[in-house]
């Protein structure tokens, strides 16, 4: 089907396919760039966010211990891992996000882990060397980034997650031995995570908007491409092309060799052009040299003073002179394509059985000599004619010229005599 679509459709659409492509797969690539870019930022601030609670408590444990300040139940908020997940998490709620500290061994059941938190704790107790994991995954069918940084315990933490008879006296009376999974730890081992949350719906909708606008940006080169490019294709291509078939078809029609072009440059099509007009050149020359020859070929067998026939094998007439036309009484038109034997009188000895026959048989007499015969006008008349026969080949195929003249006692009636 495609090959039969024209020359500027096909360019038009392959240009176009090939743009089109072009620009889904820069399209995609945007796409994946500006979403990975998005991730990217929202990674970036979990890791703010979840340093600075990490900073923060370190800095009042540090301070702590300096100052020789004691905890007690009055002042559990100050517990450095109890203020900054709390620090943390006011930050994290000014900017919509969530911040979190969980545990699978948790104290506190609000530190519980949800599924995703669990997998992600187990994920990260095999990988020791890990300082962080992030996926993009919907809550409630939203999109969410959710990022984990582990917490290992250091000698510090031991103090209130180590062995429960070290740990100060109101962590040891809130939290129970017995009923608390948060004691027993040994440095290095992970106690927990910070879980932050971040909302991505309104990242991937910016991501989106800034696609559009590319995307209306694209649609607009690429349909300007095209259409520039069919347009070029047009003008360069096809239109020069057009002309040429239409001059073509005019000399088939008119067998006349006098349009010609005139190249529009020296590209391929161009000399396309130059090679047609130097053709309708040549062929002009040689069909005028050739109707030069014909010309005075007819000349010479239409003034001769013999009739001139001449036949195919088979016996069909493919000349038929002026002079035969006069002692025959036939057309010219009429004659042409028509078997010899017509013109043979029942009469005749010689050629009772046929033109055809009597050459297969005789051909070298025939050809050799003057011989008589009795032909037959187109009244049917008798006319006795001597005729001299020649025969030649032209394209493979052998054809015979009879030139004919009645014989003196039979003088043409109609016709001057070519013998008086
Ligand atoms: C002064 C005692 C104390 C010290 C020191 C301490 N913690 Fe805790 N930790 C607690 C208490 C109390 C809770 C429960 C807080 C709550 O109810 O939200 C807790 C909770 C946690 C949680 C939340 C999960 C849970 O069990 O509820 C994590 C994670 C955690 N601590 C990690 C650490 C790490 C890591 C260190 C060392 C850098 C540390 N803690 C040092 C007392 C302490």
């Amino acid at each position: 089907m495609f090959r039969n679509l024209s020359l500027l459709t096909k360019m038009t659409l392959v240009i176009a396919l090939v743009l089109l492509s072009f620009f889904s797969l820069a399209n995609y690539l945007d796409y994946r760039r500006e979403t990975e870019q998005g991730i990217g930022n929202a990674v970036e601030k979990a890791r703010l966010l979840s340093l600075g609670a990490i900073h923060a408590r370190e800095y009042l444990s540090d301070h702590y211990e300096r100052g020789h300040i004691v905890l007690s139940e009055q002042r559990f908020g100050l517990i450095p891992v109890v203020a900054s997940g709390r620090i943390g998490q006011k930050a994290a709620d000014d900017m919509g996000y969530r911040l979190r500290q969980v545990s699978n061994r948790f104290r506190n059941p609000d530190n519980a882990p949800d599924a995703y938190e669990k997998e992600g704790l187990s994920r990260l107790q095999g990988e020791a060397e890990r300082e962080e994991a992030y996926d993009m995954t919907t809550i409630d069918g939203r999109p969410v980034l959710r990022y984990l940084r582990p917490f290992r315990a250091k000698l510090s933490c031991l103090q209130c997650h180590g062995r429960p008879e070290n740990a100060p006296d109101f962590i040891h009376a809130t939290y129970p031995a017995e009923t608390d999974n948060a004691y027993y730890y040994q440095t290095g081992e992970l106690i927990g995570a910070a879980s932050i949350i971040i909302p991505m719906e309104q990242v991937q909708a910016g991501i989106r908007r800034a696609m559009r606008a590319d995307m209306l940006q694209r649609i607009g080169i690429f349909a300007a491409l095209v259409a520039a490019l069919s347009l070029l294709t047009r003008k360069v291509v096809v239109r020069p092309l057009r002309r040429l078939a239409g001059v073509i078809r005019e000399v088939i029609h008119t067998g006349q060799f006098h349009r010609k072009l005139t190249p529009g440059g020296k590209d391929e099509i161009g000399s396309l052009i130059a090679t047609f007009d130097e053709m309708v050149d040549r062929l002009r020359e040689q069909s005028a040299v050739l109707e030069e020859s014909e010309h005075r070929f007819r000349v010479l067998t239409e003034t001769a003073r013999d009739a001139i026939v001449s036949f195919l094998a088979n016996g069909q007439i493919i000349l038929f002179n002026r002079q035969a036309e006069i002692i025959f009484d036939y057309r010219q038109g009429d004659i042409l394509g028509v078997p010899v034997d017509r013109l043979i009188h029942e009469d005749c000895a010689l050629l009772r059985g046929g033109v055809a026959d009597y050459l297969r048989d005789n051909a070298d007499t025939a050809i050799s000599g003057l011989q008589r015969i009795v032909a037959r006008r187109r009244d049917g008349s008798p006319l006795a004619l001597e005729f001299s026969l020649s025969m030649a080949e032209s394209d493979g195929r052998i054809f015979y010229t009879a030139i004919l003249r009645p014989t003196t006692r039979d003088k043409v009636k109609n016709g001057p005599n070519p013998l008086s």
